[in-house]
């Protein structure tokens, strides 16, 4: 098990109080806090060694460029990747699947083809196939959710048929959901389809391993798995990356520059055009150390545990009179738990929590279907990670217990 006392005190933020109260951090989902380890990485870098990467040949751009590098590495071997070049570093899980539509989709996509997706994905993996397909004529088609919200495989097999792509996430950002990755897998690849998993919530939080996925594309971003802001990655396989074209261009994706054209470089940094996020790269070493010194199946067994916990609280407490939007048993979903009272909006729940210096989400969470789906504008929505306890998910029952009797006034 976590020592979660142990692990508050690396993460200096949630020392500080708000309202005069402790910093009850509840939105992790959104972004995660970070631990010292994290911020004396990156710090590091920017007072030793800190200068542009693959340029210089002096020896602080050799150290700067090598901390780059092994960050790829690292992230490469965290998700069970075979090679560092698999790995393409981008801005975040958005830009990485918005990498994947223009570039791999564009090549090989036209009217016609059809895309599957499914109900319970975040804007970021509904827009970029909106745009393109608005753009060339392509079809989408949804994965719809069973009445305990999950995905209802029932009519996969009719909706891959045909289809080029599927693009689902591992885990959802709204319910907490846990897509078993490998069964869709395998029926989109025997329909000739390519899959992409958008896995910026299930990274941080469930051990991976993207070839026992069998997956084709997998899409993360740092700041929710303990690191910096501006970075993330996309996985790709390494012949799929080869013949994508570039995304983005300028310096550094190319070999050579002519009048009369130019020459790309190679996987991955094909597809890295300008200087990078150097110094995040460094953080997101540093974090993913950190995590896996914890060992993440200690992680997933923790959320399971506090999740459970405030699962429970919540439905003891509120009975009847608080909805919860997701699967009930946590062996099937993560630490993201969104919910709704009767009659109070969302959003005014998370203000009279913030007085108790609760953080939470309110909002449509970037899944205005799926919100749909639900016959909801809006859910608050409590997540858990490795510094969160039943303290604090007992923190949150305590402020909602307070936010029901000023809004019954
Ligand atoms: N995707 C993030 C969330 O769910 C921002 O809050």
């Amino acid at each position: 098990m976590l020592d979660v006392t142990r692990i508050k005190a690396d993460f200096p933020i949630l020392g500080r109080e708000v309202h005069g109260k402790r910093l009850v951090y509840l939105d992790s989902a959104s972004s995660s806090q970070k631990p010292s380890a994290v911020l004396d990485a990156m710090d590091r870098v920017y007072r030793n060694s800190y200068a542009n990467v693959h340029r210089g040949v002096y020896t602080i751009a050799e150290e700067a460029t090598s901390a780059f590098e092994a960050a790829r590495a690292r992230v490469a071997r965290f998700i069970g990747a075979t090679a560092p070049e698999e790995i393409v570093f981008v801005r975040n899980a958005t830009e990485a699947i918005n990498l994947v539509a223009y570039s791999w989709a564009r090549k090989n996509l036209s009217e016609g083809d059809a895309i599957v997706l499914t109900e319970m994905e975040h804007h970021a993996n509904i827009v970029p196939w909106h745009i393109l397909a608005a753009e060339r004529g392509v079809e989408l088609r949804w994965v719809r959710l069973t009445p305990d919200y999950r995905l209802d495989v029932a009519e996969l097999e009719r909706l891959v048929d045909g289809a080029r792509l599927l693009a689902v996430s591992a885990m959802s950002n709204v319910l907490g959901t846990i897509n078993d990755v490998r069964p869709l897998a395998d029926a989109a690849h025997a329909a000739g389809a390519h899959v992409l998993v958008d896995a910026c919530q299930s990274v941080p939080h469930l051990p991976t391993d993207v070839r026992a996925w069998d997956a084709d594309f997998v899409a993360m971003s740092s700041h929710k798995m303990l690191g910096p802001t501006g970075i993330g990655a996309l996985w790709a396989r390494r012949e799929l990356l080869e013949a994508m074209p570039p995304f983005l261009g300028g310096g550094e994706m190319i070999r050579d520059v002519r009048l009369d054209g130019f020459t790309p470089n190679e996987v991955p940094w094909k597809f890295e055009a300008g200087t990078p996020a150097i110094a995040e790269a460094v953080g997101w070493h540093a974090a993913i150390d950190y995590l896996d010194g914890l060992g993440m199946d200690a992680v997933r067994e923790h959320e399971k545990t506090v999740t459970a916990y405030a699962l429970r609280a919540l439905e003891e407490r509120f009975e009847g009179r608080l909805h919860l939007y997701g699967p009930l048993d946590p062996e099937v979903r993560g630490g993201a738990v969104s919910f709704l009272f009767d009659g109070i909006h969302a959003h005014d729940i998370s203000q009279v929590l913030d007085e108790d210096a609760v953080c939470v989400r309110a909002g449509h969470h970037c899944a205005k279907p799926l919100m749909r789906t639900l016959g909801v504008p809006a859910t608050t929505r409590a997540s858990f990670y490795v510094y969160n306890d039943e303290s604090d998910a007992d923190a949150l029952v305590d402020s909602l217990v307070r936010a029901e009797k000023f809004f019954a006034l």
